[in-house]
């Protein structure tokens, strides 16, 4: 007899999208995305007006992607959601939801870590696309987190360096604010970087002994060196936009891939994946294809699609959970610090 079909509803609300996907076994049927741009304008998330808008958003995305995966809500087997990390009054409202909607359906609840639904994205089929397989890392790099991560099976992972302050995508968003870009600048960079010369200016790399990063320093030397160039030129950034951001750019890579080179050496590891927001970043992805080259390495790039946040990772991390039997219960409540 064949196999029923399994179909997870996944909820993503950690930050400022709201997103929910249907999985079909291994399949995306749908992916909604709500982007909030109420926040382009304070430079930066504001949570209160992130929670706000996912008590806005959660009703239509889940029902759009229910209405684009072309199945009832009858047909759905569990439900899994994104219970931390991230800002808690955004968790709150996919949790809530999540809870009530599995209850009034009577089937089973899923929590996900959200920083294992990054790395898990590369476990949604695609055609023509491979998976990694066990062991291998994965440097996870979003807005509000850097890791590398030791992936041993789909759900036991080791951190083995993370950042000590900032996160690459912040380091990412601060200079894009210096340099007068609106939230997330991340993308900006990535887009002027293109057309520059990323030898044009230096900035300092720090020293961190191991495996972790830092990229405050980083956000401090741009500072003092705009504030010095416009001492001597107002216009200094508008006549160097392309080369300052392909030079930012090329730093904050650089810091990435030596300690990713140095933990792939050292684990002998030659199966290298990337996830999170900046893993949609051209340079990264350019560059990790030579050096990947360079080194013998397989590596693993997400779809565009999925490494930016997306209830997508969160269904099929959902779906990993349920072949353990690894069930919540309705006394589950978010929480802002979850730890792989
Ligand atoms: O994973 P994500 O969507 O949210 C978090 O979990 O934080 O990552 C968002 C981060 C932002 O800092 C954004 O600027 C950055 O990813 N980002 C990029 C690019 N696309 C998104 N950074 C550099 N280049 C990009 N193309
Ligand atoms: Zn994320």
């Amino acid at each position: 007899m064949p196999e029923k079909d399994i179909f997870i509803l996944g909820i993503e609300s950690s930050c400022d999208d709201t997103s929910a996907a249907v999985l079909k076994n291994s399949t995306i049927l749908s992916n909604v995305i709500a982007r909030q741009d109420v926040h382009e304008q304070y430079g930066g998330v504001v949570p209160e007006l992130a929670s706000r808008a996912h008590q806005q958003n959660i009703v239509p995305v889940v029902d759009t992607a229910l209405k684009r995966a072309g199945i009832r809500k009858e047909q759905l087997s569990a439900v899994a959601f994104t219970r931390g990390p991230g800002l808690l009054g955004s968790l709150i409202v996919g949790t809530s939801f999540a809870k009530a909607f599995a209850m009034s359906l009577n089937i089973p609840l899923i929590e996900v870590n959200h920083m294992m639904g990054h790395v898990l994205a590369h476990f949604i089929d695609e055609p023509g696309k491979e998976k990694p397989t066990f062991p291998f890392l994965c440097l996870t790099v979003s807005g509000g987190h850097t890791q590398i991560v030791l992936v041993k099976g789909p759900l036991e992972m080791e951190v083995i360096g993370s950042t000590i302050d900032d996160a690459a995508g912040e380091a990412f968003d601060k200079a894009a604010k210096l340099l007068g870009f609106p939230y997330p600048g991340g993308p900006m960079i990535d887009k002027h970087a293109r057309n520059g010369d990323s030898s044009r200016f230096t900035f300092a790399k720090p020293f961190v002994k191991g495996y972790d990063f830092s990229f405050s320093g980083l956000k401090t030397s741009i500072l003092y060196f705009l504030q010095k160039q416009q001492q001597q030129d107002e216009l200094f950034i508008e006549k160097n936009l392309d080369d300052l951001c392909a030079s930012i750019q090329h730093t904050i890579i650089e810091i990435l891939l030596k300690k990713i080179t140095r933990v792939a050496k050292d684990l002998k590891i030659s199966e290298i994946a990337i996830a999170g927001g900046v893993s949609a970043n051209s340079g990264l992805r350019e560059v990790l294809h030579l050096k990947a080259k360079e080194r013998g390495w397989r590596i693993y790039i997400p779809r565009f699609e999925y490494c930016t946040d997306n209830a997508a990772m969160i269904a099929i991390t959902g779906r990993f959970l349920l072949e353990s039997n690894r069930f919540c219960d309705q006394s589950v409540v978010a929480t802002a610090r979850y730890l792989l």
